[in-house]
């Protein structure tokens, strides 16, 4: 007998149950629906639309429910279609009738809505302490190396040389924006649509924001019809979620390259490498592949969401159930990815003589020689067009800058004295860049204080939040 048969004359046909049911999946919401349920009744109860006795009755129901499905005593089934349906199931088998009255005043509609929040509300956190711990590993990493110097690139061609440590610190930023996002995105999470019913309220005299703060919400929705309709914080969940990804999807796309012989600026621990079944020789970087191979499963999760949302008419709509698998699978995804990048970061070596020696060989000094130039008189455009043929004559004579004779560059500019090797070499050219934000040792050093401090931020943000 299902829940809701009173008005039906027949049993619903075996492939629609299947097709229908969402319990597969939503049962990794369990812990939140009951939360959710104990919080309603607690509330039903004070507000003497239950009787005291009933509320308790219902609420250590549903502890031992909750005990049972721990400890893996429970099976759920299709029948009674999704999480909701299955516990009010169970708890009517465990505590009798009564147990039909924890639905009073409540819909499946805002329980779906209060069970998500609360997951999405964990989840949120969990992301950020992740985060944070990946962040540490960098900022480690970045202290180690705050001399070593290894070509920057644009283009993917060698630009012009900077510690290995600002390289670092660059992912520590995009990872500072990603926290700042899931932070703010949470005062959206953390609001209450429970007690909105299936669209428009209840006549049952409830305490909303009691429910609210014995769930820890901040504060509650202000429509019914939105508070059963909206996504948004999914949305918005997904799109913090894609863009975390593609923040690993660059760093790991660096890993592999950094790994190739072709560069050969770091080798991964053994720990997080494969092998190949065919070629002895192979040490392959499949953790970082796979980290930038699974971009595009949670990109497409956000897309999806996306258009399930379009067009859908207020309110609830049967679409809605789709919202549950992309996020579970995203969540899944990300936090694979976040914990394993830690411990893969945090066991790298660097090959800092390979690093300087391709920061030393090529032209990434020839701003320097530029900008040498400038301070000698001449205007950047002219300084840029002779660096620019002095770049031609080096590699017509296979060799670069630093190699040029004083009576070479002089060949190119009168103004090109003794004192020009300084200002091109490699360690110089990285301490000459002191505006803010640049490679001089006083900045990286100073970010790297700075990026400590907004992660201790982070820490205590993360000890006091639900
Ligand atoms: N399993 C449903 C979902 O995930 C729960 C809400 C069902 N509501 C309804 N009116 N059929 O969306």
């Amino acid at each position: 007998m299902k829940l809701w048969g009173g008005r039906f004359t027949k049993p619903t046909n075996r492939l629609v149950e299947e097709y229908n049911a969402s319990i597969t999946f939503d049962q990794e919401l369990a812990e939140e629906d009951i939360q959710g349920s104990i919080a309603h009744v607690t509330m039903l109860g004070a507000c003497g639309v239950l009787s005291q006795s009933e509320a308790d009755q219902i609420i250590e129901g549903l502890e031992k429910i909750l005990q049972k499905i721990r400890a893996g005593e429970i099976e759920f089934s299709i029948e009674n279609e999704d999480i909701h349906m299955n516990i009010e199931k169970l708890l009517i088998e465990e505590i009798g009738p009564v147990g039909g009255k924890l639905h009073t005043g409540r819909s499946r509609n805002d329980q779906v809505a209060v069970d998500m929040h609360l997951y999405v509300r964990k989840q949120t956190v969990e992301m950020v302490r992740l985060l944070t711990q990946l962040q540490r590993v960098l900022i480690e990493q970045a202290e180690q190396h705050v001399d070593t110097i290894l070509p920057g690139y644009t283009h993917l061609q060698r630009a012009q040389p900077v510690r290995f440590a600002h390289h670092l610190l660059a992912y520590v930023s995009m990872f500072e924006r990603d926290i700042e996002r899931l932070i703010d995105s949470y005062k959206r999470v953390n609001t209450c649509p429970l007690g909105a019913g299936a669209i428009a309220g209840t006549t049952f005299p409830t305490d909303r924001h009691m429910v609210a703060k014995h769930l820890g919400f901040d504060r509650i929705y202000d429509n019914s019809m939105d508070a059963v309709s909206d996504r948004d914080y999914l949305v918005e969940f997904l799109s913090i979620c894609s863009l975390i990804m593609v923040h690993l999807s660059r760093l790991s796309e660096e890993l592999i390259l950094w790994t190739s012989e072709e560069f050969n600026y770091i080798v991964l621990d053994d720990a997080f490498c494969t092998g190949s079944s065919m070629m002895p020789q192979k040490k392959n970087p499949d953790i970082p592949e796979l980290i930038r191979g699974k971009t595009g499963r949670v990109f497409g999760h956000l897309i999806g969401l996306l258009t399930t949302l379009k067009a859908l008419p207020l309110t609830y709509n049967k679409d809605l159930q789709e919202d549950k698998e992309g996020v579970f699978d995203t969540v899944k995804t990300l936090t694979g990815a976040l914990s394993i990048m830690a411990p893969m970061l945090q066991t790298m070596k660097v090959n800092k003589e390979q690093m300087k020696k391709n920061a030393e060989s090529g032209f990434s000094n020839a701003t320097d020689l530029a900008d040498y130039l400038v301070n000698k008189g001449l205007s950047f455009r002219e300084a840029h067009e002779v660096v620019g043929k002095l770049v031609l004559y080096c590699i017509e004579q296979d060799k670069y800058l630093a190699g040029c004779t004083l009576d070479e560059f002089q060949r190119f500019s009168k103004l090109i004295e003794q004192d020009v090797y300084d200002k091109i070499a490699c360690e110089q050219v990285v301490e000459a860049r002191i505006s803010l934000g640049g490679t001089a040792k006083n900045q990286v050093l100073k970010t790297l204080s700075e990026k400590k401090k907004k992660m201790d931020e982070t820490l205590s943000w993360l000890s006091i939040v639900y």
